[in-house]
């Protein structure tokens, strides 16, 4: 038994703020950005806009285009970093919008890797008979969690979301995830403040994001190339079987590094960076429906879904779509 994405779906606010915009706001310069990172503009969600409603969003065109009703979905993994409240988790708020009850919501906290990882959950839950009719949301707001006035990250940070449904199939579907984790680098990439650590009146902008960029770029580098090996390898595949790459979407010369490691063409790459920024846990799933929507993703293509985020978390998908 093996579980195949059945309909993709996703969601950008409609507010678009450009790297000129920014230059208004921090010292920084649209060349700057554009050279180290590959953003040109990226979506800011609206004042009284939630995760949960970006969420919402993704999850209807999901479940539009699978054909799917909330009456068959029995199975709710949504990866966020940015829940609309402490509890309930997003994954039932979500559910009481959509008309879903009974079945399990889950929330995953891992950061820009929580849809891989939320996907390779809900790939076991079918594979071993547990569910029949996944939906699995990857959707963040990270622009709420941005210090404005920190140049080094403000500019890199977007809100979005994207989604996909998941059925059981006969044939792969989904051929293989794998996911990890490395607490060892959680000094690299954090937010200080959580529920139950105490405050520590030292620390500027505690809710925001504390990012040592050009570190977490190499790990981040070195990792996901190990993981695409991991992933040939666990399928006794060559690099050049894979169709497309659809990876995280957090720096253009990331995404570059990746695509060098399996000999891909950048045409062969799905590239949302310039118009999204990094959306975290929604950049893949947002990614994926970019490219099945405007028809470069067909039925029977290979893909290779990879994300990297802080923890440090990361993670793989190898999927005949
Ligand atoms: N505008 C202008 N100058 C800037 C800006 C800015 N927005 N930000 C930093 N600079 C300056 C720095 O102050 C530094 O100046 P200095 O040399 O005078 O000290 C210089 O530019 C170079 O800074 P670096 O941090 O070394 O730049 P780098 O080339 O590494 O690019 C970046 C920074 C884009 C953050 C890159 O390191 C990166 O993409 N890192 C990985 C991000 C990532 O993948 N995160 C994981 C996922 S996110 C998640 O999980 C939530």
């Amino acid at each position: 038994m093996y579980s195949r994405i059945a309909g993709t779906g996703s969601y950008l606010p409609e507010k678009v703020l450009t790297n000129f915009d920014l230059e208004k706001i921090v010292e920084t310069t649209d060349e700057w950005i554009r050279t180290r990172t590959g953003i040109e503009r990226r979506h800011v969600a609206a004042p009284d806009e939630t995760t949960c409603d970006m969420a919402e969003h993704a999850a209807r065109r999901a479940m539009e285009s699978a054909g799917v009703g909330p009456e068959e979905i029995d199975l709710i993994v949504i990866g966020t970093t940015t829940p609309d409240q402490v509890f309930p988790n997003t994954g039932c708020l979500l559910q009481a919008r959509l008309g879903i009850h009974g079945p399990p919501a889950i929330q995953i906290e891992a950061a820009c890797s929580g849809f891989i990882y939320g996907l390779s959950i809900a790939d076991r839950f079918i594979r071993t008979g547990g569910a029949k009719c996944a939906l699995v949301i990857g959707a963040d707001m990270l622009t709420r969690i941005v210090d404005w006035t920190d140049r080094t990250t403000c500019v890199l940070f977007a809100d979005g979301a994207g989604a996909v449904i998941l059925k059981p199939s006969d044939e792969a579907g989904i051929m293989s995830t794998h996911i990890h984790a490395d607490g060892a680098y959680s000094n690299l990439l954090y937010v200080p403040t959580g529920v139950s650590k105490k405050h520590d009146p030292a620390v500027a902008n505690q809710h925001c994001v504390i990012m040592k960029g050009s570190e977490v770029f190499k790990v981040a580098v070195n990792t996901l190339g190990r993981i695409v090996d991991e992933t040939l390898e666990a399928n006794h595949l060559d690099k050049s079987a894979i169709d497309w790459l659809v990876p995280h979407q957090a720096n253009m010369r990331i995404i570059q590094a990746t695509a060098k490691k399996l000999d891909m063409p950048m045409e062969k790459v799905i590239v949302t960076v310039q118009d999204q920024g990094n959306t975290s846990a929604a950049s893949v799933p947002l990614a994926l429906d970019t490219g099945v929507r405007d028809g470069r993703i067909k039925r029977g293509d290979l893909l290779l879904l990879e994300a990297f985020g802080g923890g440090f978390t990361w993670g793989s998908a190898l999927i005949r779509y």
